[in-house]
This record gives structure tokens, sequence and C-alpha cells, in this order.
């Protein structure tokens, strides 16, 4: 915590029926270049007037992140998109399927989009959130706002407002607190900018979907192919992850036989499905109360000093492609 600054701002909003007088403080505050972190459907974004140079430069500085890593601009509706990117008919057809929603578009960018969104390239990555408190905070902010996740870099994302608040506290201005985030792992980046798509990072929303939605088959090249990781700097190792080590399980025995040995030597091991509690409360075998609840039992966890994290992801298949792809890079086991 910076003591030179002041407490940020909190406004808790509700997440169904945000009145729009009510964001009309972090509306200014984005307009004026300040820091404001609000509540998406994916994860908490850490926003900044994306017109505003040296706004820009104060994510950066929160985060902790290098210039080099670009910035996903958040609109309100399509049309503010088509100022910033150079449309296609792929473009519109994934913006009608999905947005609003948790879908990243890369585009070639317009002379609109300042260098330090981009990092310097020639493309722009776009999205409508679906969240009402987003959706009304941009419409009421009235300009694109650039928000990576709310969190330092390479740690954890935030799906909760406290999250936002013990990992960024007095670096931003204002949290907007709009209730847990309910897709929970950030939105799906598809490439749209050249001949060949893309996905750039697997998401709640599937390649099938995307390639249904397109009438044509897509390739995903975040963490296998060659370059996938300078196309898009957050698919490097180690982005997502938690301070405590953490090993992933993609079947039950050997999970089990880790807990055993650890229990063994006496460590303090927390588990992810914790079989003390209720399998059916969590939701196990369903990949949407997974990605929901991913980040908010590694962040409860995480807090708790333990010697190590066990994870056993039940399920494969592409609806687990998100969830499973954010713990190989929490765990920094990847293969690029
Ligand atoms: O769900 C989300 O996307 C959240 C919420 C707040 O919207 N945002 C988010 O932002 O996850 P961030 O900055 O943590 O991740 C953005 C990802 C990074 O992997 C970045 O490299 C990639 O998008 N990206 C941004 N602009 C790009 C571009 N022009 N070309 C390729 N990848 C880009
Ligand atoms: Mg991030």
């Amino acid at each position: 915590m910076d003591p030179e600054r002041p407490w940020p701002l909190i406004l808790t909003i509700d997440p169904d029926y945000p009145v729009p007088g009510e964001l009309e403080i972090p509306a200014k505050l984005l307009r004026g270049g300040g820091l404001v972190c609000f509540a998406t459907e994916t994860v908490y974004g850490l926003g900044a007037n994306a017109l505003d140079p040296t706004a820009l430069v104060r994510i950066f500085e929160a985060k902790g992140r290098p210039a080099s890593n670009p910035l996903i601009v958040h609109v309100a509706d399509v049309d503010a998109a088509k100022r910033l990117a150079i449309w296609n008919d792929r473009a519109e057809k994934l913006a009608f399927a999905f947005w609003p929603g948790p879908l990243t578009l890369v585009l070639p960018k317009t002379n609109c989009v300042l260098d330090l969104v981009t990092a310097g390239g020639p493309t722009v990555a776009l999205r409508i959130p679906s969240h009402p408190v987003a959706l009304a905070l941009l419409r009421q902010a009235n300009c694109p706002v650039a928000a990576p996740s709310a969190n330092r870099t390479n740690a954890l994302s935030p799906t909760l407002a406290s999250h936002v608040l013990s990992s960024l506290g007095n670096r931003v201005d204002c949290i907007v607190d709009g209730g847990p985030c309910k897709v929970g792992i950030e939105s799906t980046v598809v490439d749209v900018s050249g001949e060949r798509i893309q996905i750039l990072r697997p998401g709640h929303i599937t390649k099938s979907q995307i390639s249904q939605a397109l009438g044509e088959t897509i390739h995903f090249e975040g963490q296998t192919a060659k370059g996938g990781a300078a196309r898009s700097p957050g698919n490097m190792p180690l982005h997502y992850a938690p301070q405590t080590p953490m090993e992933v399980f993609l079947a039950e025995a050997p999970f089990r036989a880790k807990i055993a040995q650890l229990k063994a030597l006496d460590k303090r091991i927390g588990c992810l499905p914790d079989f003390e509690e209720n399998r059916v409360q969590f939701g196990f075998e369903n990949p949407w109360n997974w990605e929901q609840l991913l980040y908010q039992r590694l962040h409860a966890m995480d807090g708790l000093g333990l010697d190590f994290l066990l994870v056993w992801v039940p399920g494969h298949g592409e609806a687990w492609e998100g969830i499973l792809d954010r713990l190989r890079r929490g765990t920094g086991k990847c293969e690029n």
C-alpha cells in the first residue's frame, strides 16, 4: 500500500439493475484519466480511458505489466468497435453471435487507437462485456475503456471486488463492486485480423461454437504452435499463478496418491475439489461451475499459507480447455 495515496472509492452496485446515476462518479473518473476497476462477466477489469495516454501508462504501472503486452479495449456497442477496428465479415458474424459476452476479437486497428493500447502492433483487441454494470459504466463513460484483468501482473485474476482490493489496493481510484463474476475465467480471444482465424486464448466460448457461428473450421494456436506466445503475450507460462506451489492432475488416482503422500509428510495442503465438501454443491462435473469458481477457490486457498495446492480436473474435451489452460499456466508447466 502506498501511504501517500488515498484509499480507492468502493461502490457497490446491484449486479442486475444498475441505476445509471450511480455510475456517474466512476464514469467521470474514467473520462478524466482515472483508474476504475469494474465487474465484468469474466473477471474484474482495471479500466482507463483508451484515448488518454497518461491514463494508459497508469494501467501498466498499477499492474506492473510490461508495455509489450497489449490491452483489450471495452466498448458499449458495435458502432464504437467499428471506429477502432477495420471490420470484416467474420467479425460481423462473431459479434452478432457472442456480443455482448465473453469473446474478444482481434482486428486490424484504425488510426484512433494509440500504440500504448496495441503495444505498437497493427491490431487491436475489442470486447463488449455482457455484465449489466460493465455495460452501464461504458455507456455512461462514453469513451472506449482499455481494461486488463484487475490484478498485479502474473497473479491470479480477480472474480470478486475483494480480490481487486487486496491485489491493487490504492494503486487505483475506484472499485465498482458488481458481485461475483458469473463466467469466472477471462474471455476467449479470437484473431480475425488475417486470412487464418486463430484462437489465441481459450475460454468459455469454445472452438466449436466459434466454428459454428462462422461456418468454417478454425485452429487453436495459443499454446501449441510456435509463435503463439508472441502473438498474444498473455499466453506465457506462469501467467495466472497462485503464490503457493500448485500441481494439477487429470486423473483421480494420482491426485489421491499425492494427497496421501503429502499428508504423511505433515504438509499443509489445499485440494480442489475438496473432499470434505459436498461435490454436488460444487457442481463437480460441470465445467461452467469450475470456470465460475476456479479463481475464487484458488484465491481462498492461496491466502492460507499452505505448502501445496493440488487440483484434479475431472473432465476433458473442449469445454474444459479454458480451465486447463489457466491451470497449466498457474503451474508454469505448459508446452511452449
Ligand atoms: O475477460 C477478459 O478478457 C478480461 C476482462 C477484464 O475483459 N480482460 C483480460 O485482459 O483478460 P488481459 O489484459 O488480462 O488479457 C488480454 C489478453 C492478453 O493475453 C493479451 O496479450 C491479448 O489479450 N491481446 C490484447 N491485445 C491483443 C492484440 N492486439 N493481439 C493479440 N493479443 C492481444
Ligand atoms: Mg490478465
